[in-house]
């Protein structure tokens, strides 16, 4: 027997402080002309020293129940998509179940990258279809600035942090909000070293004593990751369309990765949507990784993008690569 997953409630949340492209004219060499007409980028939320995974996810997670209108008691499973957890180990799905006063949970961290939010839905998903009885939080956090190079300027200007949450369960509307139609997902470890953060893996350990080096820190080649990056969405989200035979007059909203608004303009070029149909808060945020398309989600929600009966197209890219695509039906 088939079941249904629904989102039954979604939070984000970002740090208070704000850092601006002026701002960064200080840091680096750059300028807000570069910054804006690169990226789309105006100003990114920075978390506050000590400021944690886990402590931003439990904020998201606090506005998802809200929404949800459920209480933390009711999580049955908590999935934390995340390349930033405050630890290896305790987890940060563990200190999140901590902080929101549960015990007894499933939990796990999951590194899907940028991904992460689309990885979320579809393993939410598979947890429903095992325990249609579950509740899932499923949450996609990020503080990236903590392995920002802040002296490279190719990339300390594009990222961000933030946290998304989502409580997904088998309840149909009106308990629930958006239908989770279908998700597609993929991945290509060959080009995973267009986009790294090495040090202090397995495969890069330090010794007691170490300097730290650029490793540590995120490295990306920029132009090669664009190009996947189009080429890769665009083609997952013509895969769930066509497999749901749907077209692009059927998608109310189309809300992909908020990396960079060149990327988005392209991918929606190529699937011939609108630019009016896209959905963009990378102005306000830049690139906050696994948690951009679930801080948009909301953002487009409340902006009131996302008419009852709408269909609204998710779509992700990210190291790894991993990518994907999501239908939400509203
Ligand atoms: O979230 C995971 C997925 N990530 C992405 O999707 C990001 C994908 N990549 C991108 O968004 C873009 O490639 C970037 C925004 C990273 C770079 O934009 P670009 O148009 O590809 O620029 P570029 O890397 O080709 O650099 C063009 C020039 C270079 O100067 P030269 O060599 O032409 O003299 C760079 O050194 O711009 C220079 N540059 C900068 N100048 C001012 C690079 N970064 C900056 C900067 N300020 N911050």
């Amino acid at each position: 027997m088939k079941h249904e997953a629904y989102i039954r409630g979604i939070g984000y949340y970002a740090p208070e402080k704000v850092l601006t492209n002026a701002d960064l004219e200080k840091i680096v060499e750059t300028s807000d002309e570069w910054i804006t007409s690169r990226t789309g980028i105006k100003e990114r939320h920075i978390a506050a020293p000590g400021e944690t995974v886990s402590d931003m996810t439990a904020q998201a997670a606090r506005a998802a129940l809200a929404d949800a209108g459920l209480p933390a008691e009711a999580i049955t499973h908590i999935l934390l998509y995340t390349v930033t957890p405050d630890y290896f180990t305790p987890s940060a799905s563990c200190l999140l179940e901590e902080k929101l006063g549960i015990r007894g949970r499933v939990v796990q961290d999951v590194n899907a990258a940028c991904s992460g939010y689309l990885y979320g839905l579809e393993m939410a998903r598979a947890i429903l279809a095992l325990h249609p009885e579950a509740v899932v939080l499923m949450a996609a956090a990020e503080v990236l600035t903590s392995r920002t190079n802040w002296a490279d300027r190719r990339t300390c200007v594009l990222f961000g942090d933030a946290a998304a949450a989502a409580v997904v369960t088998s309840q149909a509307p009106p308990v629930s909000q958006a239908r989770v139609m279908d998700v597609r997902l993929s991945s290509d470890g060959s080009l995973g070293h267009l986009l790294t953060i090495k040090g202090g893996g397995s495969g890069q350990p330090y010794k007691l004593g170490d300097v730290v080096g650029e490793e540590f820190f995120l490295a990306m080649n920029g132009p090669e990751v664009f190009k996947h990056a189009v080429r890769n969405m665009a083609g997952v989200c013509e895969e769930i369309l066509s497999a749901n035979g749907l077209s692009k007059d059927d998608i109310a909203l189309f809300i992909p990765h908020q990396a960079n608004w060149r990327i988005m303009e392209a991918v929606a070029k190529k699937l011939s949507l609108s630019t009016e149909k896209v959905m963009s808060t990378v102005a306000r945020f830049g690139n906050t990784s696994a948690s951009t398309v679930g801080v948009a989600l909301v953002e487009a929600r409340s902006a009131g993008r996302i008419p009852a009966g709408s269909t609204v197209l998710l779509a992700a890219f990210g190291g790894g690569f991993t990518w994907g695509s999501a239908l939400l039906q509203f």
